[in-house]
């Protein structure tokens, strides 16, 4: 599939099929991911795999962290709707076949940066950005759905600890063949978005 085409056609997918990938495709994203240019080259990344049979712990250990922030115990104060929205990303996770958490491996956690730290970690950040946005064209050109999450921040220590990291959580991306297929989703008008100097 040409670039731009898989650029235009990839979209969100939250509703997936009840059908395994096929190993040899997830070894495809993931060799997209680590082809991605990073700043000084540095790689800064590592993806933990959850296939199928991982996906029962994974959706139990998700839900007791959102159980704490509910409870106010977790690391948001008054996320209010935001948990309502991660308890829904959860239940697509629960019914993807393949979900790739990927961490930062150049950073821990933390919230008080020294101005080093903090430009190292945007640097890390974008290369783990373009990394998984190489996966995602790649899952769409082998004809998969993918969907990128956050809202795993809602129960970010457990899931931490369920992977057995202590560096950064990024993101995870969900995958598996789509059972829908959205329109595309609104875009600021290029106009709106752009400054010649
Ligand atoms: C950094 C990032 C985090 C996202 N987190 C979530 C998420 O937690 N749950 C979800 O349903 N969608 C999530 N999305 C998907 C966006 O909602 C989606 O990309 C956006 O609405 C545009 O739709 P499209 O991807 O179909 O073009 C995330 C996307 C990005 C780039």
């Amino acid at each position: 599939m040409d670039i731009t085409e898989a650029i235009a056609k990839r979209r969100s997918i939250r509703k997936f099929l009840d059908k395994g990938i096929e190993p040899g495709d997830v070894e495809k994203i993931l060799q997209a991911g680590i082809m991605a240019p990073s700043a000084k080259n540095r790689q800064p990344w590592k993806f933990i795999v959850a296939g199928a049979k991982d996906r029962e712990e994974m959706v139990r250990v998700m839900r007791g962290g959102l159980e704490r922030e509910k409870q106010g115990a977790g690391l948001f104060k008054g996320a209010g709707q935001l948990l309502a929205w991660a308890e829904h990303t959860f239940r697509i996770m629960a019914e993807a076949p393949l979900t790739i958490f990927i961490i930062n491996t150049g950073d821990k956690l933390r919230f008080e940066l020294s101005p080093e730290e903090k430009f190292q970690e945007m640097a890390n950040i974008q290369s783990i950005g373009a990394s998984i946005q190489n996966m995602l064209l790649t899952a769409h050109a082998l004809g998969l759905g993918s969907l990128w999450i956050n809202d795993i921040y809602f129960a970010y220590r457990d899931l931490c600890s369920w992977l057995g990291t202590d560096q950064e959580l990024i993101a995870a991306v969900s995958l598996g063949y789509p059972a829908e297929n959205p329109q595309q989703r609104p875009r600021k008008a290029l106009e709106t978005v752009v400054e010649w100097k």
